[in-house]
């Protein structure tokens, strides 16, 4: 399998869209949980601290990764303080397991150091052992927990 990786455009908003209800299905299933994942990681995409990667085998997106700067007084799921990024990533069932993941988390923690963030965030279902596992193996580690998410964060390298 052929997977290649580029930089996401307002072009992908859709995708970004359809790849977010597999990233946080479980903060879908309680609608009382304050705004909703579209809401807050894709509504008005392209504002200044927001990047996207895109994973296309044989040319298809088959994943995409992405990050979002959030207020102190508008936060995201896993927010840590303003100069931090929170990430999220999903890829389509059929091409999970094949590694898809990893290349989409490089690629986008790249990002995030080309850009100059010293550290990117994330929030994520504390049963989601698979995504914890991946995240771990990035250098990911738990700063934050509720009932049912753990917020972790990495630090990256080359900081300014
Ligand atoms: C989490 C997700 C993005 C991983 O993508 P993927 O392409 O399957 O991941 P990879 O094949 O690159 O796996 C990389 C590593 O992640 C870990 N991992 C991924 N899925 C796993 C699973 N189901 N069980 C255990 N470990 C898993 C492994 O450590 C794996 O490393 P290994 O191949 O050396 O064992 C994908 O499973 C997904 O889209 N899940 C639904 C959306 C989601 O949960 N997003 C995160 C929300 S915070």
């Amino acid at each position: 399998m052929t997977v290649v990786v580029r930089r996401g455009s307002a072009q992908d908003v859709r995708f970004l869209r359809d790849m977010l209800h597999h990233a946080y299905y479980w903060k879908e299933r309680a609608p009382d949980a304050g705004p909703g994942p579209v809401q807050l990681y894709v509504k008005a995409w392209g504002r200044p601290g927001d990047a996207a990667v895109i994973a296309l085998e044989e040319g298809f997106p088959v994943g995409a990764a992405w990050f979002r700067l959030f207020r102190e007084s508008a936060q995201g799921y896993g927010f840590v303080d303003e100069s931090t990024p929170e990430l999220a990533i999903a890829v389509v069932p059929n091409a999970r397991g094949k590694g898809v993941g990893g290349k989409l988390l490089e690629a986008l923690l790249e990002r995030a150091r080309e850009e100059g963030f010293a550290a990117v965030s994330l929030s994520v279902d504390k049963r989601n052992s698979g995504a914890i596992a991946l995240y771990r193996q990035h250098g990911f580690e738990q700063v934050g927990e509720t009932d049912d998410s753990l917020t972790l964060r990495a630090t990256l390298a080359g900081d300014r």
